[in-house]
């Protein structure tokens, strides 16, 4: 088993050093490309800020796996070992456009078990970071345990395409609860929108289809204050397979599950 302690130590110097490069990589013109579809953009900083960690972690732990979303880490059959899952931007249309609202994500998983979560947002210079039984904290403060919080008083993240015509949800089963809920708000990263839930920015974020990348980190740090995070169906995420994704302050989960998500089925 790893010293945690050390690779923290690692973890949180790499991510400050390739938060830096790609702040620097805002000056040079950008290589941007499509991938499943024309909104889907990759771009060389993507690719050459998951190399840079992949790099890192072969020299320093070479018996840990990787599963990176640029596709340079391994081929993963299953969760046994230290697996390292990377999003090296997610939020890569908003690093696009507007070059903020991204983060780089990393969740260390050991046997299955989230172990360290780390969601960097480059641009404020923000540090989530999680270690399991250690706490939650953005930068040195440390997150609150998440309380409870009525439905009306909420704000939940959710984008706005799950409550129009989609091939993953009936367009009328979220309406009554954008309806009913405080606020919604969608921000384009789901790391950060994870990261808020763990900081109590907003009550809670689903949305119809994540990757491992875009939820292992944020699984940890929400867990670690107390958050419930499951599929939109309730049911427990598998760190190797795309899902719904359902976060949420505990007591909000089962009472939002139980009025608005009842018998719900979704299109994969
Ligand atoms: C995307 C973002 C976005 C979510 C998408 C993800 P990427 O990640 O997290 O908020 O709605 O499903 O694919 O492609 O920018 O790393
Ligand atoms: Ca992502
Ligand atoms: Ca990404």
């Amino acid at each position: 088993m790893s010293n945690w302690q050390e690779v923290d130590t690692y973890v949180k110097h790499w991510i400050k050093e390739a938060g830096d490069r790609i702040r620097k990589s805002f000056k040079s013109q950008l290589n941007i490309q499509t991938k499943s579809n024309r909104n889907d953009l990759v771009t060389n900083v993507d690719q050459e800020t998951e190399q840079y960690f992949i790099e890192r972690i072969r020299n320093t732990f070479p018996d840990h796996y990787i599963l990176g979303e640029e596709g340079f880490g391994d081929d993963l059959k299953d969760t046994e070992g230290t697996i390292w899952i990377i999003d090296p931007i997610d939020g890569t249309m908003n690093f696009v456009h507007q070059q903020r609202n991204f983060a780089i994500s990393i969740g260390i998983y050991h046997d299955g078990e989230g172990m360290l979560g780390y969601i960097y947002d480059v641009v404020h210079d923000e540090l989530y970071h999680a270690r399991k039984g250690h706490g939650a904290f953005m930068d040195d403060m440390q997150l609150k345990p998440l309380e409870e919080v009525d439905i009306r008083d909420s704000i939940i993240g959710v984008n706005a395409l799950w409550v129009t015509e989609n091939n993953r949800i009936d367009r009328e089963v979220l309406g009554p609860l954008v309806r009913d809920v405080r606020g919604t708000r969608s921000y384009g990263s789901a790391a950060l929108e994870m990261a808020y839930v763990a900081s109590g920015r907003i009550d809670g974020y689903m949305t119809m289809r994540l990757a491992p990348w875009d939820f292992a980190a944020g699984k940890i740090l929400i867990e670690e204050v107390g958050g419930v995070v499951t599929s939109l169906d309730g049911k427990e995420l598998n760190i190797l397979q795309k899902s719904s994704v359902f976060s949420c302050k505990p007591g909000l989960h089962e009472n939002i599950q139980a009025s608005y998500l009842k018998g719900i089925s979704l299109n994969s």
